[in-house]
C-alpha cells in the first residue's frame, strides 16, 4: 500500500519511500516450535520457553494484560517517557537515530520520537521485531504520523538484526538503543548478559541504550500483576497449550489445567506455571507423542525478574556499558535507566 501525504512544502512525499524492511536470518539454527515443544514437555521439570506466549492470539492477549489495572508495568514506563523523553534525548545528544529491540505498536517509542524531532528536523528508527507483519503495520501507522520519520525495520530475532547492525556504517549520528517493556527480565542472567553484549556490539562509544526494568516490590502486588482477577494472564499463559493444539496437532484440555503465579523471593522472581489439575496423558500427534501429567505437575511457562539498580549496574559493567541516569515512576514502581557504551 502506498500512503500520499501532504508535506510542510505542499508536496506529496510517498510513506513507501522512507521504508524499508529487512528480512533477517539469523546465523544460529533456530530450534523449532516443535524441537522446543517436544524437548520440553519429555523433560523434568517440564517446560515451555516464554517467546512462544506471542502468536497472533497471545499477543493480543499481552495487549490486554498493558491494560489491565493491575498491570502497572506499561503505564508506569508511559509515566516515566512522558514526563523524562526530553531528559532522555538531551543526555544522549543530537542527531540521534533510534534503534527499537522487540518494538510491538511502537506506542512508547512516539514519546521518544516527540522529544527526538524536538531537537532535530529528521529521525531515523530502526525497529526489530520478529514479525514482519507487525513491523508493517506499525510502521504505516508511524509514517503516517511523522512526515519526517524514516523506518528501516528488521524482521529478525535480536541476534540475526545485532549482526546486521554491527556491519551498518554510520556517521555524524548518535544512536539509542531502546530494550523497553521489562523484556529483559523474560532473560535469564546469561541470556540477558548476551543481549546487553550484543546490542554494545552495535554501538559507539558514547552511544547509549535506555533499558526498563521492573522493579522490586511487596509480593501481593507482584502477584496480582501476574495474577488478575478478570483471568486474562491466565489465558495468556493457557493459550500456549492451544497454540500447540492448534499448530502441533496437540489434544490438550484447556480445563484441565490451570495458571499459577508464584513470586521467588531469593531470585527476585515471578514464575508462571501451568499446573495439570488431573492425572492426564496427551498426545500430540504432529509430535508422535504422548505425555503423561500427574495431578499437580507443572509446566514451567516463564520467570519475570525484578530488578533493584545494584543489579542494573552489575549487568550493565559485565557488558560493557555504565548506567548514568535513571528514572522512575511517581509510585516508585518501574526504572528507566540510561546505559552508556563505555569505552
Ligand atoms: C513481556 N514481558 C515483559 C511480560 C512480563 O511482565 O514479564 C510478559 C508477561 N507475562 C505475564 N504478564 C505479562
Amino acid at each position: 500500500m502506498i500512503c500520499r501525504h501532504s508535506d510542510q512544502h505542499g508536496g506529496f512525499v510517498d510513506t513507501e519511500q522512507r521504508l524499508e524492511i529487512r528480512t533477517v536470518a539469523s546465523d544460529v539454527a533456530q530450534a523449532t516450535f516443535a524441537d522446543d515443544v517436544r524437548a520440553g514437555l519429555l523433560a523434568t521439570p517440564k517446560v515451555l520457553p516464554p517467546k512462544y506466549f506471542y502468536d497472533a492470539l497471545g499477543s493480543k492477549l499481552f495487549e490486554a494484560i498493558c491494560l489491565l489495572p493491575e498491570y502497572y508495568l506499561t503505564r508506569a514506563e508511559r509515566d516515566i517517557l512522558e514526563r523524562h523523553a526530553g531528559d532522555i534525548l538531551d543526555a544522549v545528544g543530537s542527531p540521534v537515530e533510534i534503534v527499537e529491540f522487540g518494538s510491538g505498536s511502537g506506542e512508547k517509542s512516539r514519546l521518544l520520537f516527540n522529544a527526538a524531532l524536538a531537537r532535530q528536523p529528521e529521525l531515523h528508527y530502526l525497529p526489530v521485531d520478529i514479525s514482519e507483519s507487525a513491523l508493517r503495520s506499525s510502521a504505516d501507522a508511524m509514517l503516517d504520523e511523522y512526515p519526517t520519520l524514516r523506518i528501516t525495520g528488521y524482521a529478525s530475532d535480536y541476534d540475526g538484526a545485532i549482526a546486521a547492525m554491527r556491519d551498518r556504517v554510520r556517521t555524524g549520528v548518535r544512536r539509542l538503543a531502546l530494550f523497553l517493556g521489562s523484556n529483559i527480565g523474560n532473560l535469564d542472567e546469561r541470556a540477558a548478559c548476551a543481549f546487553l553484549s550484543g546490542v554494545r556490539a552495535t554501538l559507539d562509544h558514547g552511544d547509549a541504550l535506555l533499558l526498563g526494568t521492573d522493579l522490586r516490590k511487596d509480593a501481593f502486588v507482584l502477584l496480582d500483576a501476574y495474577d488478575d482477577p478478570l483471568g486474562v494472564t491466565a489465558a495468556f499463559n493457557l493459550n500456549v497449550l492451544g497454540r500447540i493444539n492448534r499448530e502441533l496437532g496437540g489434544e490438550f484440555d484447556l480445563t484441565y489445567f490451570s495458571h499459577m503465579a508464584s513470586w521467588d523471593e531469593a531470585d527476585g522472581c515471578v514464575r508462571m506455571h501451568l499446573a495439570s489439575l488431573v492425572e492426564q496423558s496427551v498426545d500430540i500427534r504432529t509430535l508422535g507423542i504422548r505425555v503423561a501429567f500427574a495431578e499437580g505437575e507443572t509446566i514451567h511457562t516463564e520467570d519475570s525478574r525484578k530488578y533493584d539498580l545494584a543489579t542494573v549496574d552489575r549487568l550493565a559493567r559485565a557488558t560493557g556499558f555504565e548506567r548514568s541516569m535513571t528514572w522512575s515512576d511517581v509510585d516508585g514502581r518501574f526504572s528507566s535507566s540510561l546505559l552508556v557504551a563505555a569505552g
